[in-house]
Formats: C-alpha cells, sequence, structure tokens
C-alpha cells in the first residue's frame, strides 16, 4: 500500500454571531491561545502534509494567526461570503491547495479540545475500512445545537441532520456530529459541488454531502465527548478553558509540579514550569513564562514573561518581563517590570516596585521602595521606602549604587546619580551628587530638639479655653 496523503480544511470564516463580539470567535482566547491555534495544534502531529484554513470574517486577522502557527504546508483560502460549511468546504478544495491529497480531513476551527489522539483515531479508522466518509461523532447529554447522527436499522450512518431542520424524533438522538470528517478527496469534491442552499438557514450544509456517498462508504468514530466540545459562546469558551487548562496542570502534575489547588491555578499554554516547583493557589502564569526547580510560587502571584530559576519565591506579586535569578525571594505585594533582573539570592520585599533595574547578587531592597532605570551592586542594602528619582519630565535617568552600598531609608536618589561601593547615604536625605566609595553622604538640616514643648502647648490651650 502505497502511503496515504492527507492534508486538512480548518472552516474558519464565520463570524462566530453567538459570541455578541467585534473579534471573530476564532482569534478568542483559551489558556493563552486562540481558538484557531488548539484546532491547528491538535492537527498538525498526525502528519499533514497540507493545511488549508479557510478564512472570511475579518480575513487577514485570521489569516495571520494561522500564519503565526508556522506550520509548513499551511494556507489560507479566502471564503468571501459565508454560504456555510459546505461551501467553505468547496472553496478549499476549489482553491487547489489539496491537490495530490488523498485523503482530507475537514475541521471546524471552533474546537479547541481536539486532540492528536481523536483525529488518529479518526483517520486509522477511515483507512481501515477504505470509506468515502468518516465521522467523528460523540453522545451528549445534551445535544440541543449539534446535527443528529442518524443511523440505519444496521447500525450504519444514514444522514446528518441539522437540529434547526430536525423533526422531534432526530432532535431526540443524542449521537452528534462533532464537525470533525474524514473524506476520500475525490468522492468529497463530487458531492459539494451539487450542494444546494435549501436548508432552514439557506445555507449549503457540509452535513448535506454525507447521504448521498453512504452508497460508497460512510462510517463513524464515537469520540470523547470532552474532546468534541464546540464553542458557540463565550460560556462555552470558558468552558473549553477549564478543561484546556485542567489539561495543562495534570500534565505539569505528572512532570513532577506540585499543585496545591488546580481549580484556582491559571497556566497558559508554552509556560513551562520544572519538577518540585510548587504552585501555590491564585497562581497566574502567562506567556513565556518558566519558573525553575524547587521555587515556590504564590498564593496569588501572576507572572507575565517571566523567568523564575531554581529555588527562587514569589509571592502575592505581579510579575512582567521580569528575570528571577536563584533563590531570590520575591513579595509579598511587589511589582516586577520588564527589564527588572534580580541576581542569585537577592530580596525584593513589600510593596516595591522595580523596573529596567539590575539588583545584584544578595543585594536587598526589602521595604517600599520604587527602583527603576537602576543598578544595584552585590550585597547592597536599599533601605525602606527609598526611591530612586529617575524622571525629571523629559527623559528617563540612571541611578547606580555600588556594591556593599547602604542606602539610608526614605533616600531620594535623583538621577543620574552613583553611589560609590561601601558607600552610605543618610536616612531622608535627596542626594543630588554623586557620593564616592566608602563616602558617607547626608543631606538634611541639623535637628532642632525643644524640650518641654509638650507640657507649653497643653498650657497655652488651657488659658484659650479658660479665657
Ligand atoms: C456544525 C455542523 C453540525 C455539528 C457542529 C459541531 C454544519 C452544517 N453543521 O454546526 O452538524 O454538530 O458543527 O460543532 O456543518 N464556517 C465557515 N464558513 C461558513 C460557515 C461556517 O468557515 O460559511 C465555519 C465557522 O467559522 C465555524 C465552522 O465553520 O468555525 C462551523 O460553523 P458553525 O456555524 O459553528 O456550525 P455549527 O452550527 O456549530
Ligand atoms: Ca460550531
Amino acid at each position: 500500500m502505497t502511503a496515504q496523503r492527507v492534508g486538512a480544511v480548518v472552516l474558519a470564516a464565520g463570524k462566530g454571531t453567538r459570541f455578541k463580539s467585534d473579534r471573530a470567535k476564532v482569534l478568542h482566547q483559551a489558556c493563552g491561545r486562540s481558538v484557531l491555534r488548539w484546532v491547528l495544534e491538535a492537527l498538525w502531529p498526525v502528519g499533514l502534509s497540507r493545511v488549508a484554513v479557510v478564512v472570511g470574517h475579518q480575513g487577514d486577522d485570521v489569516a495571520a494567526e494561522a500564519a503565526a502557527a508556522g506550520l509548513t504546508g499551511l494556507v489560507t483560502v479566502t471564503q468571501r461570503d459565508q454560504l456555510g460549511t459546505g461551501h467553505a468546504a468547496r472553496v478549499a478544495l476549489d482553491s487547489g491547495a489539496l491537490d495530490g491529497c488523498d485523503t482530507v480531513v475537514v475541521a471546524s476551527g471552533d474546537l479547541p479540545l481536539l486532540t492528536p489522539g481523536s483525529l488518529q483515531a479518526l483517520l486509522d479508522e477511515h483507512a481501515a475500512a477504505d470509506r468515502a466518509a468518516t465521522l467523528l461523532t460523540a453522545r451528549l447529554d445534551d445535544a440541543s445545537g449539534y446535527g443528529r447522527v442518524v443511523r440505519g436499522d444496521d447500525g450504519q450512518v444514514t444522514r446528518v441532520v441539522e437540529d434547526r431542520d430536525a423533526e422531534p424524533a432526530t432532535r431526540a438522538i443524542d449521537e452528534v456530529n462533532a464537525g470533525v470528517y474524514a473524506f476520500a478527496r475525490q468522492s468529497l469534491a463530487a458531492q459539494l459541488a451539487q450542494l444546494s442552499a435549501d436548508t432552514a438557514q439557506g445555507e449549503q450544509y457540509l452535513t448535506d454531502v454525507i447521504e448521498p456517498l453512504v452508497d460508497k462508504g460512510v462510517g463513524a468514530v464515537v469520540g470523547d465527548a470532552a474532546v468534541l466540545q464546540g464553542v458557540n459562546d463565550r460560556a462555552q469558551l470558558a468552558d473549553a478553558a477549564s478543561t484546556l487548562r485542567a489539561r495543562l496542570l495534570r500534565a505539569l502534575m505528572r512532570d513532577g509540579v506540585t499543585v496545591i489547588d488546580p481549580a484556582a491555578t491559571y497556566v497558559d499554554a508554552g509556560v513551562t514550569v520544572a519538577a518540585d516547583a510548587t504552585l501555590q493557589p491564585g497562581t497566574l502564569l502567562e506567556g513565556a513564562t518558566h519558573v525553575g526547580a524547587g521555587a515556590d510560587i504564590g498564593p496569588h502571584s501572576h507572572l507575565t514573561d517571566t523567568v523564575v530559576a531554581e529555588g527562587a519565591s514569589v509571592h502575592s506579586s505581579r510579575c512582567h518581563g521580569a528575570d528571577i535569578g536563584p533563590h531570590v525571594s520575591v513579595g509579598p505585594h511587589s511589582f516586577l517590570r520588564p527589564g527588572a533582573r534580580l541576581a542569585a539570592h537577592a530580596e525584593v520585599g513589600s510593596f516595591c516596585e522595580v523596573k529596567a533595574s539590575d539588583i545584584g547578587e544578595g543585594a536587598k531592597v526589602a521595604h517600599l521602595s520604587y527602583v527603576g532605570d537602576a543598578t544595584i551592586g552585590a550585597q547592597a542594602n536599599v533601605g525602606a521606602a527609598t526611591v530612586t528619582v529617575n524622571y525629571d519630565g523629559f527623559a528617563k535617568h540612571r541611578t547606580e549604587i555600588g556594591p556593599r552600598a547602604r542606602v539610608g531609608s526614605d533616600t531620594m536618589l535623583v538621577a543620574p546619580v552613583r553611589v560609590g561601593a561601601d558607600a552610605y547615604t543618610g536616612a531622608g536625605s535627596v542626594i543630588t551628587h554623586d557620593v564616592p566609595d566608602g563616602a558617607l553622604a547626608v543631606e538634611r538640616n541639623e535637628q532642632a530638639t525643644k524640650p518641654g514643648y509638650a507640657e507649653r502647648k497643653r498650657a497655652r490651650a488651657q488659658r484659650r479655653e479658660g479665657g
């Protein structure tokens, strides 16, 4: 037997009216990926030579999202008017993109829960029986909205009837068409050419090719309902996201990550977490985030595009574009912004904000400070409520704090300014000039102390009341 060439058509031209959104349905996100991207990622591993994504509504954006998946052999085909799923499939075949494929998988672009395993089962069954068409179906407790799979007395599939066109008896069928099919390409092309739009919606239904193909062999694979759930509105999108999230967390737990409460932990696709890390409740990990071995994240930490090295901890903090070194401690209640880089064993404690700054090995910024556009040397200590005054209203300026320097509490460091190695600043100082290595800079008035002040004040008040 010669190897079959398998291509796929992904139907993604519809608006998704039930989303009530300005954005095309397939561009909505679940766990950090668009619905379309989830479908493409599920299809690709089965070994496709071509994928044609049919775009229409917001076609340029959907085409760009498809291209972003970076799959070789992916093309987009435009369906100018959305005349139905059958018409969409026909536009794809007529484009010639799938010429040379023996088998064509057609899948709705709104099935983010599809898995490579479910598609492989469909393809295996299709190839083994040498049929014209094989459907993926599921049995649902609530089948409303789906096409029903009608079987004859012998159990063979005879046709698919859309919900809106179904008689009550057909509506009672609980086996639904999942919207994923394997077809012999030539049989599909021949039937699509015959489709009419004589349906409840005035659309050309892809499902109407099934009945005329029965003579050439139509079969079905009953799949897992959870995999075949479509997203037609935002409530279904949220349900799908929750299933995807559970899968992602399960995979992490199997790889050795402790997840204290999976129902309260949010990890996007593409995030990586090493073994023996712990994700506490209320943790959100997004984008290109990586968490190293043994790190402890949360409770209540939200990390985007952030790298956390081994043994670090991030408690109740927001980090975006930060690079957190080994055994660093962050939080509770701090905000690391893009370009915050913390070297090994550094500490950023509570109520601090750090942006575009390097904090050296073992350095401490423990309480209530703002560090922006700064370099802090190893083992330096930045006292509570220190502020790098980095912005003069026109440009940002840098602050440099040398190794082992001791910046007193409530120091204003008016940049550009440098505090030397081993130098000190006095608490409450406004530092506008560089402080040499090993020096102390104090900028504040002499303290005036007035003994007996409280006594005199009370006496004055009593005199006023008596008079
Ligand atoms: C479709 C099936 C239904 C099945 C269900 C499974 C048909 C007629 N019905 O119904 O049997 O149970 O999927 O989820 O196929 N699209 C286009 N161009 C169009 C119309 C639609 O590209 O002209 C795309 C949509 O963007 C969507 C997909 O096709 O991604 C399916 O369309 P949708 O309207 O969601 O079909 P359902 O009503 O869910
Ligand atoms: Ca649908």
